[in-house]
């Protein structure tokens, strides 16, 4: 038997002020998106925006629905966004960032277990690194460069060959 570690590294902002111009942008997009999510009944509104590498940024919202399991994730509404209106373009990164009307916006959130392995598949397909951009309305920022990071043990396409 051998005892094996996984670990992974991220940057660490103590807040969007120390983020590169562009990455400050997608996460203020980021934020005005949340105003878009519908979250009636969590109210707890997620908004996704990417860049893509054609320079076109799109974004996607958390849509809740009376049937909760119906509701569905930001990221993946971003995801089927971007694959309808830009097929086979790369995502360069996803800013990921939300308002509650219950808790502070003030830490980063990061994707929920089935939006990580809806992003991985994505980076696979595609061919290229996402990189992740997460934050509150304020406070720290992490950024992490590939999806894959969050994911480890990932069950992905070659078991099925
Ligand atoms: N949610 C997202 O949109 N993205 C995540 O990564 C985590 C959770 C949404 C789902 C639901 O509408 C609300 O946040 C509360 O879970």
């Amino acid at each position: 038997m051998t005892e094996n570690k996984f670990e992974f590294h991220y940057d660490l902002y103590n807040d969007s002020s120390e983020l590169t111009e562009r990455d400050a942008w997608l996460l203020t997009e980021a934020r005005s998106a949340t105003k878009e999510a519908y979250a009636p009944y969590s109210n707890f509104y997620v908004g996704a925006v990417a860049m893509l590498a054609n320079g076109e940024i799109v974004a996607g919202t958390n849509q809740e629905n009376a049937s909760y399991p119906v509701g569905i994730c930001a990221e993946r509404v971003l995801l089927g966004t971007v694959a309808t209106i830009h097929p086979n373009v790369e995502i360069e990164s996803i800013a990921i960032s939300y308002s509650s009307q219950n808790i502070k916006s003030d830490h980063p959130i990061s994707p929920c277990g089935m939006c990580r392995q809806a992003l991985l598949e994505y980076e696979t397909r595609l061919k290229k690194p996402i990189r992740l951009i997460l934050g509150g309305l304020e406070g720290k920022v992490f950024v992490i460069k590939t999806v894959s990071l969050l994911l480890p043990f990932a069950f992905t396409s070659e078991e099925l060959i």
